[in-house]
């Protein structure tokens, strides 16, 4: 891996992407039968956490716990940061304790400073701008399921937001088709439209169904991500009929995966019949963060 940090899938080219996705496998593979590798022996990854988590913050403990290391748990309640401490002395002082950090926040600036003025591998665990470790534990999944990602679509139906933004520059890095269905006012972000937008394999369309034909693997995302509780009751209006439900699946190859990085709203992006129908691919997305991360870890820290 030739990056020191994980912070964007901007950043990774394909070889990076599959190298940590053939490692992710391996791990996965090899911790069912107890095998366990303690890579990280003697380090401690730092969580500063900005925003609330189950998935991001459990298995980047259990992780880390695995590969031989430790986590902290830093809340921004908790830090000088939260009381206004700059970022680049954060970045400063935590390198010199820290072997890494995983960061949640709100700005994407706010990241690439870390690792700026950090000294650090430093890991991008949800931006407003984007999620890079749930997009590798996604491509991980999908090529769980569908063996390679030759010739095969993802559709995105949703909000233009870290999820539509990562999932558009993965599926289009390692080859897959890409549509995306996002409303008016709601498209993903100009950097990525324009790493996008002379690739033939990619689509930016307001009709769902013509996002959703003959895909093999659909995702969605909420309406209101956090950080937009404010505008959750327009967005309510807004999103209206923006969802993946039988008439969406119908469109789709009939052996169409469902993904969902969660939490999941039923009744809103998603029915509550497909998301129970599509359980198992779903949850088996969430496992596969500790695993992908694992790698990402392996890879950076080791
Ligand atoms: N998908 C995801 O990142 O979940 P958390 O917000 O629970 O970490
Ligand atoms: N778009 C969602 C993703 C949560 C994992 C959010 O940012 O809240």
């Amino acid at each position: 891996m030739n990056n020191t940090h994980l912070l964007k899938m901007l950043d990774l080219d394909k070889e990076e992407i599959l190298e940590i996705l053939n490692l992710a496998d391996q791990l996965k593979y090899e911790n069912l039968y107890g095998i366990q590798h303690h890579v990280l022996q003697g380090k401690t990854l730092g969580m500063i956490f900005q925003k609330s988590s189950t998935r991001t913050r459990v298995s980047f403990e259990v992780g880390m716990y695995q590969l031989g290391g430790e986590a902290l748990f830093l809340s921004s309640r908790d830090l000088q940061l939260g009381r206004g401490e700059p970022i680049q002395d954060t970045a400063r002082v935590l390198s010199r304790y820290l072997n890494g950090i995983m960061i949640r926040t709100f700005a994407q600036k706010e990241v690439e400073d870390l690792a700026k003025f950090g000294s650090i591998p430093v890991i991008n665990g949800l931006t407003d701008f984007c999620h890079p470790c749930q997009v590798l534990a996604d491509l991980m999944t999908i090529r769980e399921y569908k063996k390679s990602f030759d010739g095969l679509k993802m559709c995105y139906i949703g909000d233009g937001n870290n999820m539509a933004n990562s999932l558009i520059v993965g599926g289009l890095k390692v080859g897959m088709k890409v549509a995306a269905a996002c409303p008016q006012g709601y498209l993903p972000d100009q950097q990525v439209l324009d790493f996008a937008k002379d690739n033939p394999n990619f689509l930016l369309t307001q009709n769902i169904l013509e996002a959703a034909a003959g895909a093999d693997v659909l995702f969605t995302d909420v309406w209101a991500s956090m950080g937009e509780e404010d505008q959750a009751e327009q967005r309510k209006k807004d999103f209206a009929g923006w969802q993946i439900n039988d008439t969406v699946l119908e469109a789709a190859n009939p052996e169409c995966m469902v993904q969902h990085c969660l939490p999941a709203h039923r009744g809103e992006e998603i029915t509550e019949k497909v998301f129970e129908a599509h359980a198992k691919e779903i949850f088996d997305e969430a496992e596969n963060r500790l695993h992908a991360q694992k790698a990402v870890m392996a890879l950076l820290m080791k």
